[in-house]
């Protein structure tokens, strides 16, 4: 069975990429955006080298690191359905041998010592601002939680921890990527990058791909 853009809410398939791909309830649909296509098939993936992908969602973007030729692939996200999505599809298209997965909020997860020759993340680029109310509301259903998590980056802390802690994660001549778009916040984005020693380099924009919404992928330079 196929999904297009109805709510999931049972296990089901996607096609991506002239591939088929697993997708678990609570999980970041690529059905729904052209984000995950458009930035998978814009990174620059180092062939031979290694990859590491923040907040895999289904890891169709680490699964494809792989297949086109990354000799290994660190994948990482907050939410344990996708990090479970992340392994159903690595075992899918058979690169489990070279795709490692792991679940934490943004590097914390990973074993200390990893670095990377790409490190990206398609973030959640909307800041809706710190809601000081959301303490007090009822615990949220997990599902609608980590949609909510894949989606907003409240007061762009996320962003603030992968901007300050990415350049422990990567090799001498890293490349550190960001999927983003015209929906997030730029002045912010560059001020936190500022502060965290970096200047913001457009690599690639999706335009109208995408009636409303220019995907954009950003790579960040030192300053
Ligand atoms: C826009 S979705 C992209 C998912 C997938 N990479 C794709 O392109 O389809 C953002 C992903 O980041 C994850 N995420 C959000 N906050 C995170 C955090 N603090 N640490 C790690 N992952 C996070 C979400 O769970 C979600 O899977």
């Amino acid at each position: 069975m196929s999904s297009t853009t109805a709510a999931v809410t049972a296990q089901t398939t996607f096609p991506l990429l002239d591939r088929e791909w697993d997708l678990l309830p609570g999980v970041f649909a690529p059905t729904h955006c052209a984000s995950t296509g458009f930035f998978t098939e814009s990174i620059p993936f180092p062939v031979g080298g290694s990859f590491l992908e923040v907040g895999c969602g289904t890891g169709v973007t680490a699964v494809e690191a792989a297949l086109r030729g990354c000799a290994r692939v660190a994948a990482t996200d907050i939410s344990a359905a996708a990090v479970e999505n992340t392994r159903l599809n690595t075992d899918r298209h058979a690169v489990s041998d070279r795709v490692e997965v792991y679940r934490g909020d943004v590097f914390d997860g990973l074993p200390p010592q990893g670095r990377f020759d790409v490190v990206f993340w398609n973030s959640p680029f909307v800041d809706p601002g710190i809601d000081e109310r959301s303490a007090a509301r009822p615990v949220e259903d997990d599902r609608r939680k980590h949609l909510r998590r894949a989606v907003f980056d409240p007061g762009y802390r996320a962003h603030e921890r992968y901007l300050l802690q990415a350049g422990a994660r990567l090799t001498a001549a890293g490349r550190l990527l960001l999927g983003f778009s015209d929906l997030g916040d730029h002045d912010a984005l560059a001020r936190l990058a500022a502060d965290a020693g970096y200047r913001i380099s457009v690599l690639r924009t999706s335009g109208d791909l995408v009636s409303g919404v220019d995907y954009q992928l950003l790579e960040l330079l030192p300053r």
